[in-house]
């Protein structure tokens, strides 16, 4: 099959790597022209574990290509897959679609023969329907069909979540386009993935019904914590005793600073939104929201309090600033309201993170960025934990006590046990213990 892929991001680089990987003759399109120019040295624009050698493989076995004209890449296509982003609009909460919209014109004027439009970016409830009118009206003698393929890959596992997904999603009322995606999708069906086919509008729930029930899972467990502080219990212990139920599930059950990331805030209220655009309240979800967005101040104020209460000329070293760990991506992660909290408490912040802070120092001024963990430690009053990476999970007490000027440890993502950190002489503040 010849796939076109509508912009090489996290979701459209990875998947179209795949597909390639597949056997399949994929185009990678991106208007980033510098973006383009560095996949074509060889180099990746984001960082995502295994990525680059996927990538090399298949640019060697002349099955994966890059451009920056979207026309060349869309005529001989036989699907068309748009993974642009779609950002919270300014001001409401709502899915920017423009890109999507403007993708979906582009894709209308430079297509020939029977073409699938696939949707990949994540986008609310009809949205199938305006990409299809656009095309026509691009378009009006063109032979197409438009889908929904709603993508549930992770940062950092995108390549084995791509190559071994729990189900693939297909929202389609077209039997042709279905049957280019079922080819599409072949070598995956041999795996066993399974294959749902649902209406178009179906699909596009799902994808929001899916991350709004995880940031749901973990809000909840946050909570939870939350009273463990209270009334004396252990969080961890807590989400093992009703993790390991089968009907709850034993994942996104760990405490911590709130959800973040490039999904689950912006899709939480995307879906609020559609909710009210359809009047049918998802009071849930909204409570979700509310107690997330609140909690990333309240981690910062919690540092502060472990620091005395008083940071003002003190220094927070801070490691971690990524939404989560083996990514470069900081978008919406919580480290931007915890560190600009400790800012606004009067503090000076030193951070270290091993892939985000390129993208960190855009979002994030005055901060002082080191160049490994130890360096961001030396001289500060107290050690943040933000994101687990697995280099901060073995640290050197003696070192880190030593470069301290007082032993005063914040893990927000509970990866040492107070038993352990009391017995290295630190005072240890952990979440729901
Ligand atoms: N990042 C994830 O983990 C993830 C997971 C599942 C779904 N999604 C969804 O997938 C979509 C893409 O997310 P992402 O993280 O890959 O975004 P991204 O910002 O990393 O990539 C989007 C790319 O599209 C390009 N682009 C925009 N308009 C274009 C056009 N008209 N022609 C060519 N290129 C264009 C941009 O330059 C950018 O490189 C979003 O809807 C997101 O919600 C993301």
């Amino acid at each position: 099959m010849r796939i076109t892929m509508i912009g090489s991001g996290y979701v459209g680089l990875v998947s179209g790597t795949c597909f390639a990987d597949f056997g399949h003759d994929v185009v990678c399109v991106d208007k980033d022209q510098g973006k383009i120019e560095r996949l074509l040295a060889g180099k990746m624009p984001i960082y995502e574990p295994g990525l680059e050698d996927l990538v090399a493989r298949n640019v060697q076995a002349g099955r994966l290509r890059f451009t920056t004209d979207l026309k060349e890449g869309v005529k001989d296509a036989d699907a068309v897959f748009i993974a642009v982003g779609t950002p919270s609009r300014r001001g409401d909460g709502h899915a920017d679609l423009s890109y999507v919209y403007a993708a979906a014109k582009e894709i209308g004027e430079a297509i020939s023969g029977y073409t699938v439009i696939v949707t990949k970016s994540t986008v609310p409830v009809g949205t199938g329907d305006e990409v299809e009118r656009i095309i026509g009206e691009a378009a009006p003698d063109a032979d197409f069909g438009v889908v929904s393929n709603p993508e549930f890959l992770r940062e950092g596992a995108a390549i084995d979540d791509f190559k071994r997904p729990d189900r693939i999603v297909i929202g389609s009322e077209d039997e042709r386009a279905t049957d280019v995606m079922r080819q599409v999708y072949r070598p995956l069906y041999l795996n066993a993935a399974p294959i749902l086919v649902t209406r178009r509008r179906t699909a596009e729930l799902i994808k929001y019904a899916g991350n709004a029930f995880l940031a749901t899972k973990i809000t909840f467990i946050n909570e939870i914590a939350d009273l463990c502080e209270k009334v004396g219990a252990d969080v961890k212990d807590v989400s093992r005793g009703i993790g390991l139920d089968n009907r709850i599930g034993s994942k996104f059950l760990h405490a911590g600073p709130g959800y973040g990331g490039s999904c689950f805030p912006k899709d939480t209220l995307a879906l609020l939104k559609t909710s009210q655009d359809y009047d049918a309240p998802q009071r849930i979800v909204e409570a979700v929201v509310a107690v997330n967005e609140n909690r990333k101040r309240a981690m910062g104020r919690k540092i502060v309090h472990a620091m005395g209460d008083d940071v003002r000329g003190k220094t927070v070293a801070v490691l971690g600033l990524t939404f989560k760990p083996n990514t470069d991506d900081m978008r919406d992660s919580p480290a931007i309201a915890v560190i600009q909290t400790l800012q606004d408490a009067g503090a000076t912040v030193k951070a270290y993170d091993p892939e985000g802070m390129e993208q960190a120092e855009k979002l994030l001024g005055d901060v002082v960025y080191c160049k490994g963990p130890y360096e961001a430690i030396e001289g500060a009053d107290a050690l943040a934990i933000v994101t687990e990476w697995d280099q901060f999970r073995a640290l050197d007490f003696d070192r880190v006590k030593s470069l301290l000027k007082t032993p005063v440890l914040i893990d927000l993502r509970n990866i040492y046990t107070p038993d352990e950190i009391a017995a290295a002489g630190f005072q240890y503040t952990s979440i729901g213990r």
